[in-house]
């Protein structure tokens, strides 16, 4: 029997990588990034692990000839039973003196291609009735910050999506399930290409390994949960957030 088919996007590092590596004993895996031999080495490795079928596709998800390969693959896979969600990248700085071309390629690979894999792997999914979606957003989704107008922005829009998706795949009655992952500080290459320093951004306790924010949405897969937010702290950190009025809540931030 062919076994389950699982995309991850983002797959070459962090919390993508954490993905494919806890999802291998039980998927077949379709790995998507721009670094071709760290896919490459990833899926050698998983593939004598786990005697697994292991492809990658080197893509820039924000480069509309390469998206719309990914889109078609995903399309063509009819064993397709889960989509990570997960290429990003973050951009600090005040919105107007962040460079333009940067704003653009975040809205790109944070927004449209997150859209356009969603809309090809649920086209799959739904009319299987089955599977899921997972859509990396961020506990920067809950509230916006200085220096992080775009980023923050872009993972709200997410989440939000998510939701909407969430209420018409159960006004469809169907049995696929959306989840939007809100982690917080996870220790990744993230914040190395930022060139920020994890010390100087929250105390050690506040980052958590990716592995740990991958258990947690493993865990929520398996209960349909449509949030999840890894870590006690940042739970309350977002049952905070949510709760409290508009005009508190940019105080507090
Ligand atoms: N780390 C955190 O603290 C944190 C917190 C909340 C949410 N997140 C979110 O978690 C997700 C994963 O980030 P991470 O922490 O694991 O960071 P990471 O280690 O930098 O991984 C980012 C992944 O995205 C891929 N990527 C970036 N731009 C791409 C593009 N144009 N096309 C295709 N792939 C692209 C990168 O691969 P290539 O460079 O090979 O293309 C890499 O595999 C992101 O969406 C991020 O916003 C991270």
């Amino acid at each position: 029997m062919q076994r389950p088919l699982a995309a991850i996007t983002g797959a070459s590092s962090g919390i993508g990588m954490a993905f494919a590596r806890k999802l291998a004993p039980r998927y077949d895996l379709l790995l998507v990034a721009r670094r071709e031999a760290e896919l490459q080495s990833l899926a050698a490795d998983l593939r004598s692990r786990h005697r697994i079928a292991v492809d990658i596709l080197a893509a820039d998800l924000g480069d509309e000839m390469q998206l719309r390969q990914v889109e078609d693959r995903l399309l063509r896979e009819s064993n397709l039973a889960l989509l990570i969600n997960n290429a990003g990248f973050g951009l600090r700085g005040a919105f107007w003196q962040t460079d333009i071309a940067l704003i653009e390629k975040m809205l790109r690979l944070h927004c449209t291609a997150a859209a356009r894999l969603m809309h090809a792997a649920l086209r799959v999914l739904v009319a299987q009735n089955r599977g899921a979606v997972v859509n990396v957003a961020s506990v920067a989704a809950f509230a916006p910050r200085a220096g992080n107008a775009i980023y923050g922005s872009t993972k709200s829009w997410l989440a939000a999506l998510t939701e909407g998706i969430h209420l018409d795949l159960k006004r469809a009655g169907s049995a696929v399930t959306v989840q939007a992952l809100c982690p917080g500080f996870t220790l990744s290459q993230f914040h190395d290409l930022l060139g920020e320093d994890r010390r100087r951004l929250a105390p050690p306790f506040m980052w958590m390994t990716a592995e740990r924010v991958v258990d947690a949405s493993l865990a929520g897969l398996d209960k349909g949960a449509l949030y999840v937010v890894p870590g006690w702290h940042y739970k309350i950190v977002a049952a905070v957030l949510t709760k409290v009025p508009r005009w508190l809540k940019l105080r507090l931030v």
